[in-house]
């Protein structure tokens, strides 16, 4: 059981800058990306497992289906308010979260229960990765701002503690290996073109004009992180996986003395 109850978030979340215009537009569209998603995946991936919480009895998996919400939840707010602060610099988050909002609707609508339940696998699958990342690569983060860091690394430490949660209940209430390689077809088919979409009317009303030479070493660094990525994130696609397979316990104890938000657990 991970120290799920800490019940906020790094202070300030407010925008430290620069946010915008340091000269990393790779990172921009990536941090852009996942800050606009974030509050209605979150709430996405909340709802689907939900819907299935009344079929575990197992005492201990529905305390971590509890944390999980509480997590996300916390995300969700985080989130919403740092989002609010990209008003200042031109953005409208607003209208790239509407349509956020109106996709993850549809899915809603449309997909059956199991399937959104493996789509929320499936994405906390991603965003471990992500977060493997951010606590263990010091070269992707040097040029990232120390405020927004310590933000990003409390979600990242906090996704990492919950990333067994939506993936051991998918398969608690029958989902298989096929019904999983499903999922991630519908996630790929049905949220990639949407996020293509936001990040780029997001980098489009970003006031600063990457340069040739910004461009090409946000690239490089681009390649470089998907370089080291690309195994953990195939490793989803082996019908034996399990999300601790990848093991970051050794990652969140080197996270747990840096953090103020750890300390006050
Ligand atoms: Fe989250
Ligand atoms: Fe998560």
């Amino acid at each position: 059981m991970w120290p799920y109850n800490r019940g906020s978030s790094p202070s300030p979340i407010s925008t430290p800058s620069p946010v915008l215009g340091d000269g990393q537009p790779a990172a921009h569209a990536l941090r852009e990306r996942v800050l606009d998603h974030d509050p209605p995946g979150e709430r996405f991936f909340i709802d689907s497992v939900r819907h299935h919480e009344r079929r575990v009895t197992d005492s201990e998996q529905r305390e971590l289906i509890r944390a999980f919400v509480q997590q996300e939840g916390l995300h969700g707010r985080a989130h919403d308010r740092f989002n609010a602060s990209y008003a200042k610099f031109g953005i409208d988050v607003r209208k790239q979260q509407r349509y956020a909002d109106k996709v993850f609707r549809r899915l809603r609508r449309w997909l059956p229960w199991t399937i959104q339940l493996g789509i929320t696998a499936f994405a906390e699958h991603l965003t471990a990765v992500g977060a493997h990342t951010l606590l263990d690569d010091d070269e992707a983060t040097e040029k990232i701002d120390p405020q927004m860091l310590e933000f990003w690394r409390w979600h990242a430490a906090e996704e990492l503690e919950h990333k067994s949660v939506a993936f051991d209940l998918f398969h608690k209430v029958g989902g298989g290996y096929m019904t999983r390689m499903l999922s991630v077809m519908v996630a790929v088919l049905t949220l990639a073109v949407p996020m293509l979409r936001i990040t780029k009317g997001m980098m489009d009303d970003d006031p600063h004009v990457p340069t040739r030479r910004e461009r090409k070493e946000a690239a490089a660094v681009q390649r470089r992180i998907l370089r080291r990525q690309a195994p953990l994130l195939l490793a989803y696609l082996r019908p034996g996986f399990h999300p601790w397979q990848i093991d970051d316990t050794e990652l969140l104890a080197g996270w747990y003395p840096s953090s103020e938000v750890a300390h006050a657990i």
